[in-house]
């Protein structure tokens, strides 16, 4: 028999177990938290609480999806960070449990590392393997980070470029919340940019040297340009949102690209992935796809359910960990920021 993992998720607001044998997915649970909708973000105090509540159900969802017993496991993964620590602390607390429990090796995750590893993920036996091939480009777009990672192998990336404010998923979500939209606003965009003129509106590109990211400033410009507008015409948000959701997509994709491409050229690899949460905007994956056609890109873009926050892929960096024997203390705790 396999290697079996368990993977618990808490790093944000979804809390998700998942089994896995192998690189196969034997179960991924996941229970997002609908408290946040009105506060604009996410509520760190409500979010732990909100964990606490849902990780047993989440994990007995999983045992029983996947048909395997708490005996067949062999190693317990989890986010050891970065996230919010009080969110942490509860999947930590249970997995720490867990492998105390049964006897078994406990694994402490990157989460964004296992964002990328998500690629690596396989549904059944039958299933070519498509994964990509190394050294591959990643770029992960989150509610929390922007980063262009060179993946040399499964467990050992390089950052070449990343946010210095803002996170791709923050600039959908903050300026929706400017325009008065519940959180995350990310998917709401999206949909209405796709019935909008993207060139109607334009705003200003940050100027920032190498591979690095910005998006604060777009944030303001998008502020000042409604304030103005909203000045003339009281109706003015209503009356040209799909023109506004287009446009300011349209601008946080032109940015993502632009440093993307140049990575790209840059570091002369060819296999590109994108993960995070914000692949899965439609803009983002055409234009990707776009430049696949120019630049001879082979592209890898993991299924919907392991692009958001999952415990699939913290199973599947755990399995990868386990291989190596690189496992983590029962003194383990929670870090807010971790660095890989
Ligand atoms: O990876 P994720 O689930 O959680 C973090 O680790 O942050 O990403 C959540 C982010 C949110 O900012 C959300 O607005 C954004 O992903 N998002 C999208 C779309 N779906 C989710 N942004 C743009 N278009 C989408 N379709
Ligand atoms: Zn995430």
């Amino acid at each position: 028999m396999g290697v079996t993992i368990l993977g618990i998720e808490s790093s944000c607001d979804d809390t998700s177990a998942a089994l896995l044998r192998d690189e196969y997915l034997l179960s991924n649970v996941i229970s997002g938290q609908e408290v946040h909708r009105n506060y604009g973000g996410v509520v760190p105090e409500l979010a732990s609480r909100a964990h606490q509540q849902h990780i047993i159900p989440v994990v007995d969802q999983a045992f029983r999806e996947a048909g395997v017993s708490r005996e067949d496991v062999d190693g317990v993964a989890f986010t050891q960070g970065p996230g919010l620590l009080g969110s942490l602390m509860v999947g930590t607390s249970f997995a720490k449990s867990f492998a105390l429990s049964q006897g078994i090796p406990l694994i402490g995750v990157n989460h964004l590392q296992a964002h990328i590893l998500a690629h690596f993920i396989r549904d059944t036996e039958a299933e070519e393997d498509e994964s990509p091939r190394f050294p591959f480009l990643c770029l992960l777009v989150s509610g929390g980070h922007t980063q262009l990672t060179v993946v040399r192998s499964h467990l050992d990336m390089e950052i070449i470029g990343e946010t210095i404010d803002d996170a791709a998923g923050e600039a959908f979500d903050k300026s929706g919340k400017i325009m008065d939209l519940p959180y995350p606003a990310g998917p709401i965009i999206d949909k209405h940019a796709r019935m909008g003129n993207p060139h109607a509106f334009e705003f200003t590109r940050p100027k920032i040297e190498g591979l690095d990211y910005s998006f604060s400033g777009l944030k303001t410009a998008f502020l000042y340009f409604l304030r103005d507008q909203v000045k003339q015409d009281r109706d003015f948000i209503e009356n040209h949102f799909n023109d506004l959701c287009a446009s300011l997509q349209h601008t946080i994709i032109d940015i993502l690209m632009d440093k993307f491409i140049r990575a790209a050229k840059q570091t002369n690899v060819r296999e590109i992935g994108i993960a995070g949460g914000v692949s899965a905007n439609s803009g983002l994956k055409q234009a990707v796809h776009q430049a696949a056609g120019r630049y001879g890109w082979r592209v890898h873009i993991p299924r919907f359910e392991y692009t958001m926050d999952n415990a699939a892929m913290i199973a599947m960096t755990g399995y990868y960990k386990y291989l190596r024997g690189e496992f983590t203390g029962i003194d383990a705790v929670p870090q807010a920021r971790f660095k890989y």
